[in-house]
């Protein structure tokens, strides 16, 4: 029999149907010549049940919803307080791409924004091979499938980052910067272009909302400490500039990408993922935002 929730989520596609207003990112050339009709979403459960309904075998890039779980591996890497050392943890109330520093420690605000996510990516340990071959790997084992890069976005950024870049040459010279600043962010631009589904993106949700262990294959990822921070600062920091709105209204810890997606976690319970191209101000999916607030209404997600 089908189930109610895959009705749900298909009635969820059809009401916002309407919703066409923003434009899908284009200061990443690959990415504004995206289908901006395309649409998904898919809940998993903690027991590892995953529900898609739309354009669920699509594949986008992974984009700044690749931050929070680069975030946990360089804590698992080098301890939290390492990481603290060097990324805060308050949100920055400013555009994901702004040079947020604070001005006494000269540290990215926290890891969410561009700044802070290349200083994370520099943390991860390379153990015998790229970091980025280490971050694709790691989402393997959160989505259960091989991750590959999208080279087309990859190659379309690494040709336009110079703003990354910029970030990057100021973290180096104000020792934030674990490592050598070109690396850094070409290797922040791959895991960006890591290409996935919304199906894959709500298992890797699930897996924070599980405290860190796959439910599909049982197996510990994350321990729960470091989930726990991860979701903490997600839920402060994940929307950028809009993330009082979001924790008002939607109410669970989440993270955009700017090709469209976006990551929601409720502990204990599901990890869910939307994706639609067409981005507001913020850089957020503009009828995925309204397809969480739908979810998070109808479902009674809010933590509140
Ligand atoms: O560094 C960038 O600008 C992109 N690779 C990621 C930005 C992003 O996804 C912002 N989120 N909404």
């Amino acid at each position: 029999m089908r189930s109610p929730i895959l009705d749900y989520l298909d009635t969820l596609i059809s009401e916002t149907d309407h919703i066409s207003s923003g434009e899908p990112a284009d200061y990443i050339p690959e990415l504004a010549a995206a289908d901006p009709d395309k649409v998904a979403v898919a809940l998993c459960t903690v027991n590892g049940t995953v529900y898609a309904s739309g354009d669920a075998d699509h594949q986008f890039s992974i984009q700044s919803m690749s931050k929070p779980f680069a975030y946990a591996l360089a804590i698992e890497d080098q301890g939290l307080e390492r990481v603290r050392d060097l990324i805060g943890v308050e949100p920055s109330g400013e555009a994901f791409n702004e040079l947020s520093l604070d001005p006494e420690t000269g540290k990215p605000r926290n890891p969410m924004i561009n700044a802070g996510a290349i200083a994370t990516h520099a943390l991860i340990a390379s153990e015998g091979q790229s970091r980025v071959e280490r971050v694709l790997k790691f989402f393997g084992s959160l989505s259960g499938r091989t991750i590959e890069i999208d080279e087309a976005v990859a190659s379309s950024e690494l040709a336009t980052g110079d703003r990354n870049l910029g970030l990057a040459y100021l973290l180096h010279s104000s020792g934030q910067l674990a490592g050598d600043p070109q690396e850094s962010v070409t290797g922040y631009i791959r895991q960006c272009a890591a290409s996935v589904t919304v199906s894959d993106l709500a298992l890797m949700a699930a897996t924070l909302a599980n405290g860190g262990v796959q439910p599909r294959t049982g197996e510990r990822l994350l321990c729960r400490e470091s989930t726990r921070h991860l979701l903490s600062v997600m839920a402060s920091c994940g929307m950028y500039d809009a993330a009082g709105d979001w924790l008002t209204g939607v109410g669970i810890p989440a993270k955009s990408g700017v090709a469209g997606g976006i990551i929601g976690v409720l502990p204990g319970q599901v990890g869910v993922a939307v994706f639609s191209p067409r981005l507001d101000g913020h850089g957020n999916s503009v009828r995925g935002v309204e397809m969480m607030q739908r979810l998070s209404e109808d479902l009674g997600l809010h933590l509140m």
